[in-house]
């Protein structure tokens, strides 16, 4: 079992929260706990990211057999899907620590030295959001990676120099949203590189039934596939949804959460057939009535919906595009066809929206 060491004080990990609904953050207050005993912790309960737990299965058992630490590891994807459960299940693994950090918490070279002189040969050094370190910060990480090596200073004044630092093997893996927010310097540092997917509604039935079984309700097959097929490909989301709509069950005096229990309580959270939520609607609905349908600039659509830029585009824009809901154009983001009439529009409104341009 892997021994977890939060690093940080969570001060990084509530910056995880602000790209993330929110949910990250009144999640990991309300339960903290719970949370934790939801996640897996080995490849085998991982439910879903088949071909990646495969080759991952491999080249920790190649590292294992060869007595080194597993190479760095970058893992990719938008928020909620694992990346940071994949770290702990890599560290558990191999048999190592994990010490769990993040972009915005190391804040100079000392924490960065701090994190690394603390690890132990094999130890897995895990740094979310790793997209947001300083310059300064990740420059002194290139030696580490490559050498094992960091330069601590020594001195005061005029006679502050810096000595090299051996450090014990250990392995760095990050997670960002995005590898296009990696500079090549960093992103070539790493020697396994891999994205997450969104999840198959079918995948995420299955999780929907494991969280129900933990939390000690159930869910019949049709209950957890309409939970599933609404959780926008997320287990995160489909986590709280389940617990959401449990409590719905329960105080209707249900026993198990069956589909009309799950289109009841989700109709209650705003979530829609479709697995839009208030806020995906709001997006779509702001590019169809303010701006003609698109194609409009990523910049204008933020400010004009009060969201940050980075927010819009790790969390919403995903699932939109994967959906058909929204393409991106060289000109800007541009609703769709299907985007419309989910909505309940036959047209654009405005003057401008030619329908015959929008895409399927
Ligand atoms: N809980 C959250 N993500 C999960 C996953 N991928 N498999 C099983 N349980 C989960």
């Amino acid at each position: 079992m892997a021994r977890v060491r939060h690093e940080d004080g969570g001060a990084g990990r509530s910056k995880v929260a602000s790209v993330d609904r929110g949910l990250l953050r009144t999640e990991r207050e309300e339960s903290a706990i719970e949370e934790a005993s939801l996640r897996p912790r080995t490849m085998d309960e991982y439910i879903g990211q088949s071909a990646l737990k495969r080759k991952l299965r491999v080249f920790v058992d190649a590292a294992k057999q060869r007595g080194e630490p597993l190479d760095h590891v970058l893992l990719h994807g938008p928020p909620g899907l694992g990346k940071t459960t994949m770290a702990q299940i890599l560290a558990n693994e191999l048999g190592v620590r994990i010490h769990i950090t993040s972009g915005p918490a190391v804040e100079h070279k000392g924490v960065l030295a701090g994190h690394l002189t603390a690890l132990e040969a094999g130890d897995v050094l895990f740094i979310d959001e790793i997209h947001r370190l300083t310059p300064v910060v990740e420059e002194s990480l290139y030696s580490a990676m490559e050498d094992g090596r960091i330069d601590l200073p020594v001195g005061e004044g005029n006679r502050a120099r810096t000595m090299p630092f051996s450090l014990a093997p250990f392995t760095l893996v990050g997670a960002t949203t995005r590898t296009a927010l990696l500079g090549a310097p960093l992103r070539e540092r790493f020697q396994i590189v891999e994205g997450l997917e969104y999840y198959a509604d079918a995948e995420l039935a299955e999780i929907v039934q494991r969280t129900a079984r933990i939390l000690k309700f159930t869910a019949t097959d049709a209950g957890a596939a309409e939970i599933g097929r609404r959780s926008r490909g997320t287990p995160r989301i489909a986590n709280r949804l389940t617990r959401r709509v449990r409590d719905f069950a329960q105080v209707r005096g249900r026993a198990s959460i069956d589909r009309d229990d799950a289109q009841y309580g989700l109709g209650e959270l705003g979530i829609d057939p479709e697995g839009l939520d208030a806020i995906d609607r709001r997006v779509l609905t702001a590019i169809v009535d303010l701006f003609d349908g698109g194609p409009v600039g990523i910049d204008a659509l933020a400010a004009t919906l009060s969201e940050p830029r980075d927010t819009l585009e790790d969390v919403y824009e995903p699932f939109l595009l994967q959906r058909g809901f929204l393409i991106r154009t060289p000109r800007g983001r541009q609703v769709t066809r299907k985007a419309l009439a989910h909505l309940g529009r036959s047209t654009a409104s405005g003057g401008g929206g030619d329908q015959g341009e929008l895409p399927l």
